[in-house]
């Protein structure tokens, strides 16, 4: 049995249903702050079958405990976490608290349970601003510039040190680069609240009508293009990173592992490459940059695949149909 915090969010129900899909049991605990209850009935819709659900709070330690005293669960996927980058400098401490605090309660319940396996949710952010690219597991955790970022690279931390302190911990952290597309059924996908903040779901709904342009942040930096570079993956194939990693929880110890194509491509390279796939306009126009983002980032993939055989394929025009599928067919998200 896997217990999945956050597996009603973006990333976390394209892996429950890659779960599901390989025979795997699965509970998912959330509190819906930022995501619909109707993500159940579309996983069911995929599978065929129901994830167990409690809806309720990573920090709720009881909760937790009975969980843990319910069901038989060899391991933790950890995606509960709030992750507006923006909203995390107006709002540090309920970020530190949520992320923070809510992976300290759950590590301790885990611990008393005896559940010692962990799979986290990082992000390539952790790497802070000076790292040089592409980034690699060797380098030490950077100085995020967010208090988002300098939450998840707290959590590294504190997971390393358990994992020093206690031999029987195995905890992997998979840090991120940046998640875009949909399942290709169209049936899940990302509905974000309000205005999106990231690239991907702002282009799609300029496509589909819900907001008039695209502003790009920025056409002045040091790149081809002078538009910010960035390494996309596809959300299935990160979801199918996390089963990977399960099976490097037979080790004990903790291991960062970062899941990225390898491949960087520019804001407008993502724009032309929508418009060419889905035949849809998106107007744009350029904007000044925006406070602490990054010139050009990109991950070093090679531990992935040597540790777990996992590569990201890196197909833009597949990443590009399966997100205008999913915005095309939910114009509205879940809030049919
Ligand atoms: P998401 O917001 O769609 O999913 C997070 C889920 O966690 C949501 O369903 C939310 O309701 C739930 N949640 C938040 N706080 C909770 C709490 N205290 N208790 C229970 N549930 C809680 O985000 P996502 O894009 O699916 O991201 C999942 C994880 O991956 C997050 O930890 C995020 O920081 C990390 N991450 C995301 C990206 C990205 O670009 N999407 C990149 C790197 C890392
Ligand atoms: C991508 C590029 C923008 C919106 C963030 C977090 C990171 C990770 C992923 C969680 C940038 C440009 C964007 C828009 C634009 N999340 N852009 N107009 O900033 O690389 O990463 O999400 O861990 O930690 O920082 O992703 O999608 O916001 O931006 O021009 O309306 O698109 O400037 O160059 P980012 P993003």
């Amino acid at each position: 049995m896997i217990l999945v915090t956050g597996g009603a969010g973006y990333i976390g129900s394209h892996t429950v249903v890659e779960l599901l899909q390989q025979n795997q049991d699965v509970i998912v605990l959330d509190n819906l702050v930022n995501s619909s209850i109707t993500v159940l009935d579309r996983i069911e819709t995929i599978t065929g079958k129901r994830p167990q659900f409690y809806q309720g709070d990573v920090r709720d330690k009881a909760l937790l405990l009975d969980i843990f005293a319910n069901h038989k669960v060899a391991a933790v996927i950890h995606f509960a976490g709030l992750k507006a980058v923006g909203e995390s400098v107006e709002q540090p401490l309920r970020y530190y608290e949520n992320n923070v605090n809510g992976t300290l309660v759950l590590c301790d319940a885990m611990a008393e349970a005896g559940v010692k396996n962990l799979v986290f949710s990082s992000s390539a952010t952790v790497y802070g601003p000076d790292a040089p690219v592409p980034y690699e597991e060797s380098m030490p955790l950077g100085q995020p510039s967010s208090p988002y970022g300098a939450s998840k690279a707290m959590i590294e931390r504190v997971l390393m040190d358990l994992c020093v302190a206690e031999d029987n911990w195995s905890v992997v952290a998979l840090r991120y680069f940046n998640p875009i597309g949909a399942h290709p059924s169209g049936h899940i996908g990302e509905d974000p609240k309000g205005i999106p903040n990231n690239l991907m779901p702002f282009i799609s709904r300029v496509a589909v009508g819900k907001l008039p342009e695209l502003s790009i942040f920025g056409n002045d930096y040091d790149t081809d293009d002078g538009t910010c570079v960035r390494d996309y993956l596809h959300v299935v194939d990160l979801a199918d990173g996390h089963c990977r990693a399960l099976a490097l929880l037979d080790k004990s110890g903790f291991q960062p592992v970062n899941l990225g194509t390898g491949n960087g491509v520019s804001v407008l390279e993502m724009v032309t490459s929508f418009q060419e796939v889905t035949g849809q306009a998106v107007p744009y126009k350029f904007a000044p940059r925006r406070s602490g983002d990054l010139p050009a980032f990109w991950a070093n993939a090679d531990l992935a695949e040597s540790l777990m055989g996992w590569s990201a394929d890196g197909d833009l025009k597949r990443m590009m149909a399966d997100t205008w599928r999913w915005q095309s067919q939910n114009p509205d998200g879940y809030d049919e």
